[in-house]
């Protein structure tokens, strides 16, 4: 698709809060601050800006370049790339088949083996656009259980302002949770709300719907998250939360919190799922990828940071003790909120309810909009029609996550065949989906597309996409003009190719392998 046919972002800034709007969701609130309390606190901190740097900003940077070179979506990326070099491709399709032979053989995962091997044969008959197949696919899949989680935040807004989250201690707040949850219907409801909200977004288009929305919503999430934090680091008793958040241990560094750190690092970013390909390739030509780059990564981490210094000083202060996920989220945060002093509890849980019903939906805009975009671009339909088709899918198959957290026996077949399916796993679909999607799926995807960029694309050719500025002919990398620019022009490329090529790579191979339990520490 050529420069003037697809739409752009009116502005840097507006992609910057689009690219962090997807970046900033649950995982910043809900995870980042407990695995960093856990882990070492100052101490990792500084491992994860590290694994930022590592893997984050390079395949994030490859992610960018591959959209914006190929103006497609994550299918079109790859095929647009892929031309000439399918030999590349069926190199380490051979690679990959020999992968799942030695996890056959070393580690007696079958399950693990059969997967590698399948994607490898994929990737023989069809070459990288697999990824960008698998890329559109999952992150509809994901967007089909953040939706219900997403569902929930909406609904616990309302709650909070309509004073319904008054409780005071965990039996009362872990039932209110429970009924919600076990409330089928409401939590429909919910889900079909934010689905509809992000389809209103995608539907108004990349400028006047994804831009403007992350350009209204960001900051206001930024504003209240300040507030939190004032609120909470001024209660008294907040220090002990302080020191359990950032105090730095780094006896408690080890290899297993480096992997988290990296695990987390990319989940955080939304790497893995051409997303960072999509919203690239809504970028002009005469835009700095990689000054945009390092605002999204400052934000996604600062805001992590200040969601830790709003939730542990207030916990810590009243008492109650951490945890992460959807206990510290729906039942530990509001009876923290309702016991500070003031009668104000209702005010601090809509705030903070607000803030992260913002931060989800954010993220599910993003997640529909590169479904969207591959749509329209492969089924050739308009945006409008792609955004009903999708959203109603989507919805459809949200309703399997819904139901089967609240109750399973309104479908009982799907139920069989759910277990059937997963016998042995005690979860529930949505708890599954999100195993497969962000330890299987995302870091594969991850590493297949760094692969990618390093080797079939060519460092070469991304540097030029990077360095690009405006239509004309990209410039090369040879001395014109300025060449103390050229020279840390050639620098910084060396040190992108070398990550790009080898370190992310292994790292990522090395994180997935952890993630499901191929490598244990
Ligand atoms: N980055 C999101 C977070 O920190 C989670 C996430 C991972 C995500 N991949 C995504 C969100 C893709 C939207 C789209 O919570």
């Amino acid at each position: 698709m050529s420069q003037t046919q697809r739409e752009h972002w009116g502005s840097t800034w507006g992609f910057i809060m689009a690219a962090a709007g997807s970046a900033i969701g649950l995982g910043n609130i809900w995870r980042f601050p407990y695995i960093t309390g856990m882990n070492g606190g100052g101490a990792f901190v500084l491992v994860y800006l590290g694994c930022m740097l590592l893997i984050g900003l390079p395949v994030m940077l490859a992610e960018f370049a591959m959209g914006r070179a190929s103006q497609s979506d994550p299918i079109g990326a790859f095929q647009y790339f892929q031309k000439g070099s399918e030999i590349i491709g069926k190199c380490f399709a051979g690679v990959g088949i020999l992968l799942a032979a030695l996890i056959a053989v070393f580690s007696s995962n079958y399950g693990l083996a059969a997967v590698v091997a399948l994607i490898a044969l994929a990737v023989y008959r069809w070459g990288f656009t697999v990824v960008g197949f698998f890329c559109s696919l999952v992150a509809m899949l994901i967007l089909s259980y953040y939706a219900v989680i997403g569902g929930w935040t909406l609904l616990y807004t309302y709650d909070a302002f309509a004073g319904n989250l008054n409780f005071a201690n965990h039996d009362e707040a872990g039932k209110m949770f429970g009924q919600m949850a076990a409330n089928g219907w409401l939590c429909t409801l919910g889900m079909v709300l934010y689905i509809g909200i992000c389809a209103f977004v995608c539907y108004a288009g990349v400028k006047k719907g994804v831009e403007l929305a992350s350009k209204l919503l960001m900051p206001i999430l930024f504003l209240l998250i300040v507030v939190l934090v004032l609120r909470a680091v001024t209660l008294p008793g907040a220090g002990k939360g302080i020191s359990f958040f950032l105090k730095p241990d780094f006896s408690k560094i080890s290899e297993k919190s480096i992997l988290d750190a990296l695990g987390h690092a990319f989940y955080s970013l939304s790497l893995g799922m051409g997303i960072l390909i999509t919203y690239g390739s809504y970028l002009p030509r005469n835009r700095n990828i990689l000054s945009a780059s390092v605002s999204i990564a400052f934000f996604d981490t600062l805001l992590a940071m200040l969601a830790g210094l709003a939730i542990f000083p207030a916990v810590f202060a009243m008492n109650m003790s951490p945890a992460q996920g959807p206990s510290l989220i729906f039942q530990i945060l509001p009876i923290t909120f309702n016991a500070i002093p003031g009668s104000l509890g209702w005010l601090w849980n809509g705030v903070f309810f607000v803030l992260l019903a913002i931060a989800a939906l954010t993220s599910g805009i993003s997640l529909l909009e590169c479904a969207v975009a591959t749509a329209m671009q492969h089924l050739k339909i308009s945006r409008q029609k792609a955004v009903i088709v999708l959203s109603l899918v989507i919805g459809a198959f949200a309703l399997l996550s819904c139901w089967s957290v609240a109750d399973w026996s309104c479908f009982p077949q799907l139920e069989k065949m759910f277990k059937g399916l997963f016998g042995s796993v005690k979860g529930n679909f949505l708890d599954e989906l999100d195993y497969i999607c962000s330890s299987w799926i995302l870091p594969l995807d991850g590493l297949l597309i760094a692969i990618f960029a390093g080797w079939v694309l060519g460092v070469g050719k991304c540097a030029r996409e990077l360095y690009r500025r405006g239509d004309a002919e990209p410039l090369t990398l040879s001395c014109s003009g300025n060449c103390r620019s050229k020279l840390n022009m050639q620098l910084s490329v060396k040190a992108w190719s070398l990550f790009v090529r080898f370190v992310a790579p292994l790292l990522t191979l090395l994180t997935f392998l952890y993630a499901v339990g191929v490598v244990k520490f």
